[in-house]
């Protein structure tokens, strides 16, 4: 299918749209998300979220005051468990860079979200959905990939679908951090505490659209409840490896400007490599959800 314009129903309040792929993410083209936004805009939008995922504002002028207040509307933001990676006065407001401060020290999360994964799905309460602001994007590189898992659980194999039915994945920011951010600093004890291990269903329904998800990833899902270590990981990494295939896929390449927001309970992404020569600053705040079931 090409992508064309049509979403259905039409937006009220006279946003356009544009779809960017089969199964996930659309382009809204006429908001300038420095101002207030009216509340028609923002129930189309919130539609718009729940329907396409991913969600692309491009030629934006955010600064970290108002991304917060565009955030706000969709519920209580949450910052990053590692503080020292916030944006000064801005405790919700995340750094995702490369960027080096004049002592030398990272001023955000450098080769974040790398693997396959949906953001904070260690929390309790995961996050509804996240936004991501680029201030400055390398010219080649570092591209985002969002993947429906709407999508991907429609397609699922009976066998699978089968297995993930009942089942719980559990999700673990200090084994994802020991096992891939160890040119990072450790975490520190007090930083771990405030992340212990839980468990969330393999397979969501949406709680807007009531639509079902694959909620297991391969970054953050160490292993399945009640299952054999290395049995439970081997499962994960295959329902990963299949809600991620390209069909299921749409690719961002990143321009200063741009805002995407994405529904976490309803994709996973990933970042993508980029040369490290390049400065790479993002802004980001994450919404907090419910309880998946
Ligand atoms: C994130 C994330 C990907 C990227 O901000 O949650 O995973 O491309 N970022 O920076
Ligand atoms: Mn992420």
């Amino acid at each position: 299918m090409q992508p064309s314009s049509e979403t259905f129903p039409p937006p009220r309040s006279g946003i356009r749209v544009r779809r960017l792929s089969e199964h996930i993410g659309a382009e809204i083209e006429n908001i300038d998300l420095s101002r207030p936004i009216s509340s028609a805009q923002f129930a189309d939008i919130n539609t718009l979220l729940v329907r396409h995922s991913v969600l692309v504002f491009r030629g934006q002028d955010l600064p970290p005051a108002m991304h917060v207040d565009f955030a706000s509307r969709f519920g209580r933001l949450v910052g990053h468990i590692v503080k020292r990676f916030s944006v000064d006065d801005y405790p919700e407001v995340t750094y995702i860079s490369n960027v080096r401060n004049d002592k030398g020290e990272m001023i955000g999360a450098d080769r974040a979200g790398m693997i396959w994964h949906s953001d904070m799905s260690y929390l309790p309460r995961p996050m509804l959905g996240s936004m991501l602001y680029g201030v400055e994007c390398p010219p080649e590189g570092a591209d985002t990939e969002f993947a429906s898992m709407f999508a991907a659980h429609d397609a699922l194999p009976d066998s699978m679908r089968a297995l993930l039915a009942g089942a719980k994945g559990v999700h673990d920011y200090a084994w994802h951090y020991a096992t891939y951010l160890s040119h990072r600093k450790p975490l520190t004890d007090e930083e771990k505490a405030q992340a212990p291990p839980v468990s969330h269903p393999a397979l969501r329904t949406h709680p807007e659209s009531g639509r079902k998800a694959i909620y297991v990833s391969e970054g953050l899902t160490r292993t399945l409840d009640g299952m054999e270590e290395a049995e439970g990981r081997r499962l994960v990494v295959e329902a990963s490896e299949f809600a991620t295939q390209p069909q299921f896929v749409y690719r961002h390449k990143w321009r200063s400007g741009d805002l995407v927001f994405w529904d976490n309970r309803s994709t996973m992404h990933r970042a993508t490599e980029f040369d490290n020569r390049y400065r790479r600053l993002m802004r980001r705040t994450t919404v907090e959800g419910d309880i998946p079931a």
